[in-house]
């Protein structure tokens, strides 16, 4: 899968840009804020519906502007497509996939997938399950649809059964435990079952980046069980026991809200023990996982987008990343390119970028 073409219109710092993406390896240079950024989120906003920086659309306007507009152009096995977003100061998001307009966000994965990888992702490895969970979520996600409304249904349940907690009136309690523990089994079972390809592919990635020196182990933390009916009845057994606790607390102590994924190197939890550098491979590994997985299920590679990571990497990992990665799209950004790193990538697409605008090189 590719990214052809990228026009934004009053996005951020950019008025009108149209860029023209080559198809292997696109570097992105540019000083301190100049857009670099800005051009990646315009890709993940199409890929996914949502800024991985923000959660309010609207900071994505030009300031003093009205509306955003942005449009790609995909290349896929199965032909070119589009997808268009307008982000209008007074009205809900827009969202057209190749033409048509969509109105459930569902129907807008897979149509660019995309991994994306900047030094904030480190948190995936050592902040709070949370952002574990999102890792897994945008994923699957991008993988399924199916998933993707599960998922939904289930944040609306669980949404209602805490609300439910709080008030005086709990006849309904039965029927919103009967629903979490339905579409909660399902979740985890196809989060489980990710996490064993995640484990198989990241302890590869791993061993690839350090030389074999340490062993990375990756399982799925939650509510246990291996198929669907299993899960779901642990996860009713769990509700009805912790029934008690959670009127107390006011929320839902059980179920897929409470996933987490253990990361251990080198014998240690490198959650809590790692260092930054251990932290860093175990992220690198898990991204270049998702990257393996992806093109597994979908027969397509996804496109890759590297926003200011080479700066964190010694030369040795930024060659292997540079090198595992190469026979699909990537776009990178770098405030400048080393030049040992240009002879391992060969040939590539050069941009730069300056107060919002986009030369190619
Ligand atoms: N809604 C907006 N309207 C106009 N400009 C904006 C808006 N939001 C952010 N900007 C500006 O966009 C500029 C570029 O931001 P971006 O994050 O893309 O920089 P960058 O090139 O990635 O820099 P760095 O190397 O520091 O990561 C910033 O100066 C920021 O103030
Ligand atoms: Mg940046």
């Amino acid at each position: 899968m590719q990214i052809t073409k990228l026009q934004v219109n009053n996005f951020r710092n950019y008025s009108a840009q149209t860029v023209e993406f080559g198809g292997g390896a696109n570097i992105i240079t540019g000083k301190n804020a100049q857009g670099k950024t800005n051009l990646v989120e315009a890709i993940t906003m199409c890929s996914v519906g949502r800024s991985s920086r923000t959660p309010r659309d609207k900071e994505l306007i030009r300031w003093e502007q009205q509306r955003a507009r942005i449009l790609a152009t995909t290349q896929k096995r199965g032909g070119k497509g589009s997808i268009e977003i307008v982000i209008d100061a007074r009205e809900n998001k827009r969202v057209a996939v190749n033409g048509l307009p969509v109105s459930k966000m569902g129907e807008l994965m897979g149509n660019l997938s995309t991994v994306f990888f900047s030094p904030d992702e480190l948190k995936i490895v050592k902040s709070s399950p949370a952002d574990r969970r999102r890792f897994m979520d945008i994923t699957l996600c991008q993988l399924s649809k199916t998933y993707f409304y599960l998922l939904s249904s289930y944040n609306k349940v669980l949404a209602q059964r805490n609300k439910l907690l709080k008030s005086t009136d709990t006849s309904a309690l039965e029927i919103w435990d009967e629903q979490l523990a339905s579409y909660g089994a399902k979740i985890a079972r196809t989060r489980r079952h990710f996490v064993k390809k995640l484990a198989d592919h990241a302890s590869r990635a791993h061993a690839y980046l350090t030389d074999g020196k340490e062993d990375l182990v990756v399982e799925y933390q939650g509510v246990e069980g291996e198929e669907v009916e299993e899960i779901r009845q642990n996860m009713s057994f769990e509700l009805i026991r912790n029934r008690e606790k959670d009127f107390k607390n006011g929320f839902t102590n059980v179920g897929i809200q409470k996933d987490d994924i253990l990361l251990c190197a080198a014998g240690k939890d490198i959650r809590a023990y790692g260092s930054q550098g251990q932290q860093r491979t175990v992220a690198l590994s898990l991204k270049l996982a998702e990257i393996s997985i992806m093109k597994d299920e979908t027969d397509e590679y996804p496109v890759l987008l590297l926003d200011d990571v080479l700066s964190e990497l010694d030369v040795d990992r930024q060659k292997k990343l540079l090198g595992a990665v190469k026979g699909f799209q990537t776009i990178i950004t770098c405030t400048h390119l080393p030049s040992e790193i240009k002879s391992v990538l060969g040939d590539c697409t050069l941009f730069s970028v300056e107060n919002g605008r986009v030369t190619r090189l």
